[in-house]
């Protein structure tokens, strides 16, 4: 029995996964579902904790997670999302975060010349330290002489481990990203686990850009890049950015992954987006494209390709929400891709 498991969360993802859910019951799989209903802002507010040491041990136990969004206007602190989504990929060793983009269709581009947007990548965002580490401290605090650090931190395994995934997974090009021009330390050590890599791959081709320009790059010639592999934070944006490029975040999925144990969570990249919550309007494309690439690491492949034609079809036929040119709400999106589905 596989067992997944279920984590709406916040705003639009209680409105998303359940779509999510209807594919996945359709197709007969047998899958069964562990819903973690009460992993969210409500309760972070209420108690002061969203995700407990049992829910923890629940979704390690499980086969694969679905994840929403968390994030909500009612919340500031970033306690909330340490201690739900950050500490999930911590404890779990969810190192890689795996976001692919491919543009769908020409008219779903920003670029005013859409031939040259064509997209077809994947940001290879390290998951598991960086910045998002948590390891610093303030002084003289809520005056004026108030100092902060959130210090960086790179580890040799952390960033040996995240390049050898992007060599493993990439198909003609892999570009390491960083800042080792003006960041020191890390920057050190990124270049030699990079020269490192590249020896240990010798027939990949290998490109390296400044976090700067690499921006700059996705912009100017998405389609010339095939895996971008970098640290948390610089994925983090990034990933956003080519998002955008390859048809919104609407439809972007990704996988926080532990390749050695095959766990992955799996999350749409748009957020709970609360000034969409509620209204029934949110595509729910993302969460049913993150179902398909679990499938597919199940070992699901016909059923995740079988999904991924029928989200193809819809769109392109117009029955989608309002960012895909089309207008239909959620649940008559969702409806429409499980029609096509068959
Ligand atoms: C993401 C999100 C999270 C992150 C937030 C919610 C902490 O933006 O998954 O990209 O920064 O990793
Ligand atoms: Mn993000």
């Amino acid at each position: 029995m596989t067992v997944i498991s279920v984590l709406p969360g916040d705003g639009v993802g209680q409105e998303v996964v359940p779509e999510a859910l209807r594919v996945l019951d359709d197709l007969g799989l047998g899958l069964e579902f562990d819903v973690l209903d009460h992993v969210n802002a409500g309760a972070y507010l209420a108690t002061g904790t969203a995700l407990s040491d049992d829910d923890v041990d629940r979704i390690r136990r499980s086969d694969a997670a679905l994840f929403g969004a968390i994030g909500d206007p009612r919340v500031t602190s970033p306690d909330y999302a340490r201690g739900v989504l950050l500490r999930l990929r911590f404890e779990l060793d969810l190192y890689v975060n795996h976001r692919p983009v491919s543009l769908p269709a020409e008219r779903l581009s920003p670029l005013k010349d859409a031939k040259r947007g064509a997209i077809d990548c994947v940001v290879v965002r390290e998951n598991s330290e960086g910045l998002y580490a948590g390891i610093g401290g303030a002084l003289r605090q809520a005056t004026s002489h108030e100092v902060a650090l959130d210090v960086e931190v790179n580890t040799h395994s952390g960033v040996s481990r995240i390049l050898d995934y992007a060599f493993g997974i990439a198909r003609s090009e892999v570009c390491m990203v960083d800042k080792s021009n003006a960041v020191p330390n890390g920057g050190r050590l990124w270049q030699r686990c990079w020269a490192d890599a590249r020896r240990r791959h010798p027939a990949m081709v290998t490109r390296h850009l400044y976090v700067d320009a690499a921006a700059m790059r996705l912009v100017s010639d998405p389609a010339g890049f095939d895996v971008i592999v970098t640290n948390n934070s610089y994925g983090d944006i990034l990933s956003d950015l080519a998002a955008e490029l390859g048809g919104g975040i609407g439809i972007a999925t990704s996988v926080n992954l532990n390749p050695s144990t095959g766990f992955g969570l799996y999350e749409p990249v748009h957020g709970s987006a609360p000034d969409l919550a509620g209204r029934g309007v949110a595509n729910p494309v993302a969460a049913i494209l993150c179902a398909a690439l679990m499938l597919g690491d199940l070992g699901h492949t016909a059923e995740a390709e079988a999904v991924r034609a029928a989200v193809a079809r819809t769109v392109e036929a117009g029955r989608c929400t309002p960012d895909l040119g089309g207008s239909l709400g959620t649940a008559q999106a969702g409806a429409a891709i499980r029609a096509e589905l068959g």
